[in-house]
């Protein structure tokens, strides 16, 4: 059976107080959509439709970054979720199979439960996914008989008796799409809000002698999304769930709840990650790595038994080999570091490659950047870099180099050398002391005159 998937991200979402479209905003660092979208293949859909209406051009922007194969269609007035499928209509008229309608801001329902409520069509025409809610707030009911889903009722159409059924609806649902497109059709909007309601799929469909039925999922899988603070507290949720996930496969998390980590976070195992570190997107790190306090890392990769940190930044295209050292106030950036490498302090080592077992003096800055264009900088295998030295890229250092302290590299330094480029010293006997004397007896008439 093909699948096809309806994401409805059209609303506002006027509570969230913002700009960007609710569906962009980001939980562990990918929009809530993506978060939606990434469920919804465990379907292996055929087709995608995000069905967009505020802020549909970044919307469209934000889909095309996430799956190519997506298509975006246009709901200019919101009218309604059933108006928000409908929507999808043309965009589906040569497809046969089941349209499964997911919400862009529902975005912790997992691949088991999608899988299940494709299974139930097996038994039912209609299939929509329910919940057991804690406080079922102003959630549309569904009120079942047995097994048989009779119909949802909006909160704000519901009878006292009606408010009291705690089975919820999370508003995703699996029906064939013929079917569904016939039925949405009929929906009017004669109702407290004056919307099309998707919710009336069910009735329609027990009119026409169908069966309809609900699956059960976990509250938190439904968790929506419509303020900053529920964005806080659905990153929250995200957050400790993924930091058990990692401690269950045998990283240590110090103070689990001072570590920060993205949608996509690959730690190995026996990997130490010492308080308050962040993780951007698109971190690996291998196993028995040490990450200490206090760094931040994205879009890098950390070999076995590296260490980080404290106070360490690793930005895109950091390439940490086995067993290197990036220590306190370093900043990585687009560089591969060789295995046994070591930068340990104050140093910016970005678009350059850095040789296995050389050691990079404190204060070391690759000069990449002239204003226009960057430019690389490579140095070869046990290297050593005095402290303070600049190397104005493009430049390469071979093996077995040596840089003076306080050096700034300009040309090229050949295997075996070594490059020093700094004014010779100059000592003057006593003149020190002489230098104090005048500086003392100059600061005592100064002081004498302005009694
Ligand atoms: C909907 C359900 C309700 C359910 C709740 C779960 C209906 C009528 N009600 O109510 O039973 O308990 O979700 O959260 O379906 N959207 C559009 N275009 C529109 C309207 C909505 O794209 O014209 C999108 C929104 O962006 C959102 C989703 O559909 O992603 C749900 O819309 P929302 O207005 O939040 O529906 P609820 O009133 O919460
Ligand atoms: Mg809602």
């Amino acid at each position: 059976m093909s699948t096809a998937l309806v994401v409805l991200a059209a609303g506002k979402g006027t509570r969230m107080n913002s700009d960007l479209p609710k569906v962009l905003h980001p939980i562990a660092q990918a929009s809530m959509l993506e978060h939606a979208l990434v469920a919804g293949r465990a379907l292996d859909p055929e087709r995608i439709i995000v069905v967009a209406g505020h802020g549909a051009e970044a919307v469209r922007a934000a889909v095309a970054e996430i799956d190519e194969s997506a298509e975006v269609v246009l709901q200019t007035e919101q009218l309604g979720t059933a108006h928000a499928v409908d929507q999808a209509r043309d965009a589906l008229k040569d497809f046969s199979g089941d349209v499964v309608v997911l919400y862009g801001d529902t975005p912790f329902v997992s691949a088991d439960t999608l899988e299940r409520m494709v299974a139930a069509r097996a038994n039912a025409d209609l299939v929509v996914l329910g919940f057991h809610a804690a406080d079922p707030a102003r959630y549309g009911r569904l009120v079942m008989q047995g097994d048989s889903l009779e119909r949802i009722v909006e909160f704000k159409d519901a009878s006292e008796d009606e408010r009291a059924i705690g089975f919820c609806n999370s508003g995703l649902m699996a029906c064939d799409a013929s079917l569904m497109f016939d039925l949405l059709a009929k929906i009017g909007n004669e109702n407290a809000s004056g919307e099309y309601y998707l919710t009336d799929l069910v009735e329609l469909a027990r009119a026409e002698g169908r069966a309809v039925t609900a699956v059960a999922c976990d509250e938190a899988e439904t968790l929506g999304v419509n303020s900053r603070l529920d964005l806080a507290a659905a990153d929250a949720v995200f957050q400790t769930k993924a930091r058990q996930e990692l401690m269950e496969l045998g990283v240590t998390l110090m103070a689990p709840e001072t570590v920060y980590l993205a949608f996509d976070t690959v730690i190995g195992r026996d990997t130490v990650i010492e308080p308050n570190v962040v993780f951007g997107p698109g971190v690996t790190v291998e196993s028995g790595a040490v990450i200490r306090a206090f760094s931040h890392l994205e879009g890098c990769h950390v070999s076995r038994g590296s260490k980080v940190g404290p106070f360490a930044r690793l930005r895109p295209g950091a390439e940490l080999a086995e067993d290197t050292h990036i220590g306190n106030f370093v900043e990585i950036k687009n560089a591969e570091i060789a295995e046994g490498a070591k930068v340990n302090h104050l140093s910016y080592i970005g678009d350059a490659s850095i040789g296995a077992g050389s050691n990079i003096g404190a204060g070391t800055i690759t000069c990449n950047y002239d204003g226009v264009m960057k430019h690389r900088t490579t140095i070869g295998a046990r290297s050593f870099i005095g402290s303070n030295t600049l190397l104005v890229a493009p430049v390469t250092l071979g093996d077995e180099t040596m840089t003076g302290s306080g050096t700034v590299v300009t040309k090229d330094v050949e295997a075996g050398a070594l490059a020093i480029a700094r004014p010779r010293q100059d000592t003057k006997p006593g003149y020190a002391r002489k230098l104090m004397d005048m500086l003392r007896a100059k600061k005592a008439r100064l002081t004498k005159g302005s009694e």
